[in-house]
């Protein structure tokens, strides 16, 4: 496994790689890596036949009170999960070489940034679309992985790449969930015992609007207000938003649609967690035409 800062390194290799016929994956991360982010590199490893993982905390997704500093950085040990992984190289970059002095260009995705996290966090996603951006220029990847537990971002990534022309494939993988149902996600090491068995209330109440859409619910408001009721019953989770959305424009649905998706963030504790879940409602069957 190769690992460099250097943005002429990185495109040495993949220069190297891809003349030998490779296909070339990625996959973004900001370090902290768990079995989540394991997965990506995964998938991506079969995806494609040269896998580069990014590590890069990010500061202009961060706003300024969300404590960039106090973000986790445990490098030794995200070098080892990468060899362990077969990555092939690991592009560590650091904040000036992105963002050298005097920065002023900004990728922005506009309508599907608005609602939800871009609502609660403005400018994150600019931060995000920029830093991808910049990553892809850098890498250009084939092909990029990304989760589908941070579902607005992969869903702005898809768009831009899609508005952007960007020659690259994306491919959004599953969440990957405690035995349990709790999304895995690095902030769940700051829950107590309690808040712990409150968070499954989260996922508890995407599998009751799962259960109720199979069974024929049609009330989405109603259904949301019965998603929130069962989350606000476990002690100390407060819900930040829980709505049925597009799941690629993200605008709350009034009625029903074939592909929807289910999206929440909530507070448990002191710690904001977000899930979701995709629901595919079984088409009708067409009558048989009269003779
Ligand atoms: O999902 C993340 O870890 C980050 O938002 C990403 C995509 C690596 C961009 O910094």
């Amino acid at each position: 496994m190769q690992t460099t800062a250097e943005i002429a390194e990185v495109r040495r290799h993949v220069r190297t790689a891809r003349a030998q016929g490779a296909r070339i994956g990625c996959v973004p991360t900001m370090g902290a890596l768990h079995a989540g982010h394991l997965s990506l590199v995964e998938r991506c490893r079969s995806e494609s036949d040269y896998v580069c993982v990014t590590i890069f905390v990010n500061p202009t997704q961060f706003a300024p009170h969300e404590d960039l500093a106090k973000y986790p950085r445990p490098m030794e040990d995200d070098l080892r999960k990468c060899r362990a992984a077969g990555v092939d190289l690991v592009f560590i970059p650091d904040v000036p070489s992105l963002y050298p002095d005097g920065y002023q260009t900004w990728v922005s995705v506009e309508e599907v940034t608005q609602p939800l996290e871009g609502a609660m966090r403005p400018e994150h996603f600019r931060g995000v679309t920029t830093v991808v951006t910049k990553l892809f220029n850098i890498v250009q990847p084939d092909v990029a992985c990304f989760g589908a537990k941070d579902y607005q971002q992969q869903a702005t990534i898809r768009r831009m790449v899609r508005d952007l022309d960007l020659p690259v494939e994306i491919v959004v993988c599953p969440t990957v969930r405690e035995p349990d149902g709790l999304a895995l996600s690095s902030r769940n090491v700051y829950l107590s015992p309690e808040e712990r068995q409150s968070a499954l209330s989260l996922s508890a109440s995407l599998q009751l609007a799962a259960d109720r859409l199979a069974t024929g619910a049609t009330d989405l408001r109603g259904l949301e207000q019965e998603m929130i009721d069962l989350m606000h019953a476990q002690p100390g989770v407060q819900v930040q938003y829980t709505v049925l959305a597009d799941p690629d424009s993200l605008e709350t649905l009034t009625q029903l649609q074939p592909r929807m998706v289910g999206l929440i963030a909530a507070m448990v504790g002191k710690t904001r967690l977000i899930d979701n879940r995709e629901f595919n409602l079984p088409q009708p069957t067409a009558s048989p035409s009269p003779r």
